[in-house]
C-alpha cells in the first residue's frame, strides 16, 4: 500500500499547547543531583550550583514546563527541610529510589532558580501520601503570597522578597500506588479537601491538577471525574512504555527486531489511552475545560548493568528517537485533551534528553526529536490524513507511519513524520492542500542500527542531518523517508 499525507492547511484545528513539550525532574537517581545541581563549589561550571552546559542544552529546547520534586518522591517530600541556610537543611532517606541519602540541597528556592533559568513554568507536585493539609497550603503561601504571613515572613528570611508566579500544581501523584495505595473514591475525597487549601493569593491563579490514572484504570478517571470535575482544571495520566512488561522490561540497547517492533507497538498503545479516558472526560465535562495532563510517559527498560537499580539509568538509541515522535505527534493529534505532558526524566533517568558522567554531557537521539518538532509549540494544528502501509507484529499489524503538522504565526507549516519500520523505507506523498509551496526545509534523524546511541566517547553518532530529498511538483511532496526515521519538515 503506498503512503499518503493529506493536510489541509487552511483547516486549523486549535492551538497545539506549548506545554506538550513539558519535562519532568524527580529527586531520583542522578537527575537532580550531578544532572541539574552539582553545587556551588563544583568544578563542574555552574551558575548558583546549577550546571551551565545542562541550561544551555535545554534552552534550545524550549521547554516550556518543569515538573518537580516528583513521582513518588513527591508524596514522601516534606518542603521545609528544603529551604533555608542548605548546611541547616534536614537529610531524609530516599526509600523509593536507592535508599540513598537525600541532603535536600536542592530545594524550593534552587528549583525556582532552574525555571527561571530555563525560561520554564513551574509545575509542583504536593504530597498527599505523607502530607498534610496544612503542608500543602503552608507551601503554597510560602510560594505566591505577598502579604505578611508567617509564611511570606519566612520566605523573605530566606532570601526571597517578591513572591513567585506558580501556575500549575498537583495535588498528590500516582495515589492509587506510591502515592498512597488508595482507592479512587478515598483520593476523590482526599482531592477535593487538599485543593481546597491550595489557595490563589494576589493575582497568582493556580491550575489544579488531580492525581489521575494508572495506564488503562478508566475507573479511576470515571469516579475522579464523577466526584471532582468542578474542582480540578486537570486531571493526569500516567503510561510507560516497557516492552518486556513491568517487570522484565528489557534492555535499552541489544534488543532484537521482535522487540523494536513491540516497542512501536506498545507506544502507539497511548492514543488508545487518550481516547479512551478521553470519552469519560467528555461525559462529565463536554466543553473540555478540564485538561489531560500526561505528567508522565517515556519508554522505561532495565537499568544500564552496573548501576544501581534504584537510579533508573538507562541508554537511549534510534528506538527512543522513535518513541519520542510517535508520543509527540498522538499529542498534537489530540490537542482538543491533551494541554500538557511531561517525559520521564530529563537528565540520567528513564527516557532523558540528556545524559552525563562528572563534567561530560552527551544529547541523546531523544533531546534531537525535541528540538526538531519545537516548531509545533503554540503553533495551530492543522487537519491531516494519514494512508499508511502496515507493519505485522506477531500477530497484530501496526501502521507503518506517525504523523502531525501546525503553522507557525509566522505562517511556517511544520510536518513531522515518523518511519516506525525497522528495515523498509517509505515512498511518501504529501499533498498539501491550499498552500502555495516555495520552500521546503527537512531535517531528519536515523540509522543502520536498531540500538544506535551516543556515547561519552562518541556524542555525536545519532543526531539530525539535513534531508533534501523532497521532490515538490505544486504543492505535492513525495521521497522516500528512510527506515527507523523522524523526519520534520519546514514549509514556507
Ligand atoms: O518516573 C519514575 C516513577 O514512575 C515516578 O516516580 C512514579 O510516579 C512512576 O511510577
Amino acid at each position: 500500500m503506498s503512503n499518503k499525507v493529506i493536510i489541509n492547511a487552511d483547516a486549523t484545528k486549535g492551538k497545539i499547547n506549548k506545554n506538550i513539550y513539558g519535562h519532568f525532574a524527580e529527586h531520583l537517581g542522578r537527575c537532580i543531583y550531578e544532572g541539574f545541581w552539582v553545587g556551588e563549589d563544583s568544578d563542574i561550571p555552574n551558575t548558583n550550583g546549577i550546571r551551565n552546559d545542562v541550561v544551555e542544552a535545554l534552552r534550545q529546547l524550549n521547554i516550556p514546563v518543569l515538573r518537580w520534586p516528583g513521582g513518588c518522591f513527591a508524596d514522601e517530600y516534606h518542603w521545609k527541610d528544603g529551604i533555608g541556610p542548605r548546611e541547616n537543611r534536614k537529610k531524609m532517606v530516599n526509600t523509593h529510589w536507592g535508599g540513598v541519602i537525600e541532603n535536600n540541597h536542592f530545594g524550593t528556592h534552587e528549583f525556582m532558580m532552574l525555571c527561571d533559568m530555563l525560561g520554564a513554568e513551574p509545575y509542583i507536585n504536593g504530597n498527599v501520601g505523607s502530607g498534610t493539609v496544612q503542608e500543602m497550603s503552608e507551601w503554597v503561601e510560602y510560594l505566591t503570597f505577598d502579604g505578611e504571613s508567617p509564611m511570606a515572613n519566612l520566605r523573605r528570611e530566606n532570601g526571597r522578597e517578591e513572591p513567585w508566579q506558580v501556575k500549575y500544581f498537583g495535588v498528590g501523584n500516582e495515589n492509587w500506588g506510591c502515592g498512597g495505595h488508595m482507592r479512587p473514591e478515598y483520593y476523590a475525597d482526599l482531592y477535593r479537601r487538599f485543593q481546597t487549601y491550595v489557595r490563589n493569593y494576589g493575582d497568582n491563579r493556580i491550575f489544579r491538577i488531580a492525581g489521575g490514572a494508572n495506564v488503562d484504570d478508566y475507573n479511576w478517571t470515571e469516579v475522579l471525574m464523577r466526584e471532582a470535575v468542578h474542582m480540578m482544571d486537570g486531571l493526569s495520566l500516567h503510561y510507560y512504555v516497557h516492552p518486556g512488561g513491568f517487570w522484565d522490561k528489557g534492555p535499552a540497547t541489544g534488543f532484537d527486531e521482535e522487540v523494536w517492533d513491540i516497542t512501536m507497538q506498545k507506544a502507539l498503545f497511548m492514543e488508545e489511552l487518550i481516547n479512551k479516558h478521553s470519552t469519560i472526560m467528555d461525559k462529565y465535562d463536554p466543553e473540555k475545560r478540564v485538561a489531560m495532563i500526561i505528567d508522565e510517559w517515556g519508554a522505561w527498560y532495565d537499568v544500564e548493568p552496573g548501576t544501581n537499580p534504584g537510579f533508573l539509568y538507562q541508554q537511549n538509541t534510534i528506538r527512543d528517537a522513535l518513541v519520542a515522535g510517535v508520543h509527540l505527534n498522538i499529542f498534537n493529534q489530540h490537542n482538543d485533551r491533551v494541554q500538557m505532558t511531561n517525559i520521564a526524566q530529563t537528565i540520567n533517568v528513564i527516557q532523558s534528553v540528556i545524559l552525563t558522567d562528572k563534567e561530560r554531557l552527551i544529547l541523546t537521539p531523544t533531546y534531537h526529536v525535541f528540538e526538531m518538532y519545537k516548531a509545533h509549540q503554540d503553533a495551530e494544528r492543522l487537519d491531516l490524513h494519514l494512508e499508511s502501509a502496515s507493519i505485522k507484529t506477531g500477530d497484530q499489524e501496526i501502521p507503518q507511519l506517525s504523523a502531525s503538522a501546525s503553522k507557525a504565526q509566522d505562517g511556517r507549516i511544520t510536518i513531522t513524520l515518523c518511519n516506525m519500520d525497522k528495515r523498509e523505507a517509505a515512498d511518501m506523498v504529501i499533498d498539501l492542500r491550499g498552500e502555495e509551496v516555495s520552500d521546503v526545509a527537512g531535517r531528519i534523524i536515523t540509522a543502520d542500527k536498531l540500538d544506535a546511541h551516543n556515547t561519552f566517547d562518541n556524542p555525536d553518532q545519532v543526531k539530525p542531518v539535513t534531508f533534501d530529498q523532497v521532490q515538490l511538483h505544486g504543492s505535492e511532496l513525495s521521497f522516500a523517508l528512510p527506515a527507523k526515521s523522524v523526519l520534520a519538515l519546514t514549509i514556507r
